[in-house]
């Protein structure tokens, strides 16, 4: 069944300061990180949101795509003004604060797969998109992208049909999309409002980290690295311990587990 947003709904249940208070709502867009960039060239307060029913062409990270049906999931980006010291942190406080929500929400566990999927068991309910801007004098913004399946089924999507879940397969009913943007945007105030007055939000992710002490073949660029992942440092970064017993530090890139491989 698939059910409009409703505005009011979302803003009777968000408990936000600033973020998700200035709410941009189209039906259809080509991305939301298109338009929440031009918002924030415009000096659009921190925490503009740009939600979407229905994405024409929504981006996924390292190039992919992201599959946007209308009527079913969250597809929004939001603006944010970081201090650059806490760019990175950001990459971690958006799957925390969507497992938080998730947990919230529907009490289904929620982990991450390094750097910031969202799985419910082995499968991703959601994903997060940075894109960021900042010059030499050191003032910016980013924009981070924010995919959540909600009440989807991906079984007709090839793509996601083996690796991809939503909240409504994995509970057996809907939940209202309106009531789960509140809870991620409320989860991410808090978390971000603690990393810019210096708590560290490194730990709480760390603790959901599905990668860790797994076999995993990591690709970054144009280079692939197989190991066990051993740790996760403050700044995102995972630590992978090869065969051979070296350590390697990987700021970025896409995960497989290898015991999946089999
Ligand atoms: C990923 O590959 O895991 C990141 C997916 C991010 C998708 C969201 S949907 C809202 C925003 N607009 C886009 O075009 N992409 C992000």
């Amino acid at each position: 069944m698939s059910r409009e947003f409703s505005i009011e709904a979302f803003q009777a249940r968000l408990a936000t300061r600033f973020v998700g208070r200035r709410l941009v709502y189209h039906a259809s867009l080509p991305s939301t990180q298109d338009v929440a960039r031009r918002e924030a060239e415009r000096d659009t307060p921190e925490g503009t949101t740009i939600l979407a029913d229905e994405q024409m062409a929504g981006r996924g990270r390292l190039g992919r795509g992201w599959v946007s049906p209308p009527g079913a999931n969250l597809y929004f980006s939001v603006v944010l003004r970081p201090a650059a010291e806490h760019l990175r942190a950001l990459g971690m406080i958006w799957p925390l604060a969507i497992c938080r929500a998730v947990e919230d929400v529907t009490d289904l566990p929620a982990r991450v797969k390094w750097p910031n999927d969202v799985l419910v068991g082995s499968r991703k309910l959601a994903g997060v998109l940075i894109d960021s801007e900042f010059g030499d004098s050191g003032g910016g913004y980013a924009i981070a992208g924010i995919g959540i399946n909600v009440n989807f089924d991906v079984s007709p999507h090839e793509e996601l049909r083996d690796t991809g879940t939503s909240i409504s397969t994995e509970l057996g009913r809907e939940v209202a999309r309106e009531e789960m943007l509140a809870a991620v945007l409320g989860h991410f105030e808090e978390l971000y409002e603690a990393a810019r007055r210096g708590e560290p939000v490194h730990d709480g992710w760390k603790a959901r980290l599905d990668t860790l002490g797994r076999h995993v073949r990591v690709r970054f660029g144009d280079s692939v690295e197989e190991g066990v992942a051993e740790d996760a440092e403050p700044d995102g970064a995972l630590i992978l311990r090869r065969p051979d017993g070296s350590r390697v530090r990987i700021e970025a890139g896409e995960v497989t587990l290898r015991e999946a491989e089999g």
